[in-house]
């Protein structure tokens, strides 16, 4: 099976990318995706709606922003997208003047309240230590049909390479199913996360989102630049 990396088509890729996502993300099922993308309602068309405004907003993301680059491993036999990865290489510190952004995926009542402060704790940790330029992985997900077939790693090489090459710190937020990934990887963990937003007034809700997503936990964790490794792997 011929797996191959490259950089996306921005025009054409993201509807395949985000229902990847989505299969990946779901199985087995990780409560916190809800907070980055949601289902709102039930059944098929529900379903099939929140992967179709995943791909329009990755898209917008994308496309906005200076510092995102996108790639998939395709599967060369039958097309298959098997995997993504999005990373953040930012040339500057991104914590000095970040952009503000609402998070406008859910309605504007609790539930967007809740997810406004999911989203501010999971980046603090990093923002305590990563003041200035840096490689991050944000998202990476491989499909269940292609899992333990190299795809992560494809997308690891590159980012050592990169963050080599540009003698840059390579931070990333693990998931419990990312970890061995990266710890085989030489990435060391530098900070629990465990994400429980806090209001004094929670409403309907805001209870409500707070039920179906729970506290959920990530670990920030870092493959430090080292010269020293970096001109040993030339
Ligand atoms: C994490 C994830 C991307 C790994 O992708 P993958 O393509 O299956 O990983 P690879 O095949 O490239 O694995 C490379 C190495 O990482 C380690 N590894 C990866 N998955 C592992 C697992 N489930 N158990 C133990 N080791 C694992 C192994 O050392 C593996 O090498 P090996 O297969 O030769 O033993 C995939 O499991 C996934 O998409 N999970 C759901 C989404 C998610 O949680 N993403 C992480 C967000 S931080």
């Amino acid at each position: 099976m011929a797996l191959k990396l490259q950089e996306i088509d921005p025009e054409n890729d993201f509807p395949a990318l985000a229902k990847c996502l989505f299969e990946s993300y779901e199985d087995p099922p990780q409560k916190f995706f809800h907070v980055f993308f949601p289902i709102h309602g039930t059944g098929d068309e529900a379903r099939n709606e929140a992967i179709k405004e995943a791909a329009d907003r990755l898209k917008l993301w994308h496309t906005h922003d200076p510092s995102s680059y996108w790639q998939k491993v395709v599967d060369e036999e039958t097309g298959k997208i098997a995997g993504g990865a999005l990373w953040n290489i930012h040339q500057q510190n991104p914590f000095e003047n970040p952009a503000p952004s609402a998070p406008t995926w859910f309605p504007d009542d609790g539930s967007r309240r809740f997810v406004e402060k999911a989203l501010e704790n999971h980046s603090r940790p990093r923002a305590q230590v990563a003041q200035k330029p840096h490689l991050y992985l944000f998202i990476i997900f491989t499909h269940p049909d292609y899992r333990r077939k190299g795809v992560g790693q494809q997308f690891m090489d590159w980012g050592i390479k990169k963050a080599d090459e540009t003698s840059v710190d390579f931070y990333l937020d693990s998931t419990p199913y990312g970890r061995p990934l990266y710890e085989a990887n030489g990435f060391t963990y530098l900070e629990e996360n465990i994400n429980i937003p806090k209001t004094e007034n929670p409403d309907e809700k805001w209870k409500e989102i707070e039920d179906k997503v729970g506290p959920f936990t990530f670990w920030l964790m870092c493959r430090p630049f080292s010269a020293k490794k970096s001109s040993e792997a030339e």
